[in-house]
């Protein structure tokens, strides 16, 4: 694999060969910021069809992760940005945004989808609050946490 930028800590991978991913340490970080569940297969095969994908490893674990979701010229949707909480607040989800947010110059529409709690992360970090998207919700939770309250 490629490493993209190394200082004395963490390594950083852009589009590894996601084949020598560990996709239970993936899950194991999903499992650790309560994220629906998900399957290892399955998650593979996702990343696989992402745009872009960028891991973070500290020494051999995968520490963050984050990825495009994207037709490669137009349109694009960052997916599955994720900071093990032993490693928050240390800029490693900043690393994320700009990074895959820097390989969509010139796209027509980047965005994203905050999770509950993270608004004011990416304000900080300049996105802005699309008032013009809309959402199919997959069950009430998605219409609890993502959509305006109808009349
Ligand atoms: C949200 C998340 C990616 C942030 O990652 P992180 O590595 O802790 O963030 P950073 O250390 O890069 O923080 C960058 C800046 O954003 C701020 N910040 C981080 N999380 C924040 C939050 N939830 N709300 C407001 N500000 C936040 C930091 O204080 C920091 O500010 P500074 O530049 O003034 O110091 C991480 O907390 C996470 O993985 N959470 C669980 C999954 C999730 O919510 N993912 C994002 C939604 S899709």
């Amino acid at each position: 694999m490629e490493i993209v930028k190394v200082n004395t800590t963490y390594q950083y991978y852009l589009n590894p060969d996601l084949s020598q991913i560990d996709w239970d340490n993936v899950l194991l970080l999903f499992q650790k910021i309560n994220w629906k569940y998900r399957i290892a297969d399955e998650l593979k095969a996702a990343f696989k069809m992402s745009t872009s994908t960028l891991f973070i490893y500290n020494q051999g674990d995968i520490i963050a992760f984050g990825r495009i979701v994207g037709d490669g010229r137009y349109y694009a949707m960052l997916a599955d940005i994720v900071v093990d909480p032993d490693y928050q607040g240390k800029g490693l989800g900043k690393y994320l945004i700009t990074t895959l947010n820097g390989i969509l110059e010139n796209y027509h529409f980047v965005n994203l989808t905050a999770a509950p709690g993270a608004d004011n992360f990416y304000k900080k970090m300049g996105w802005k609050k699309q008032t013009t998207s809309f959402i199919w919700p997959q069950g009430p939770k998605q219409l609890r946490q993502h959509c305006e309250k109808e009349e």
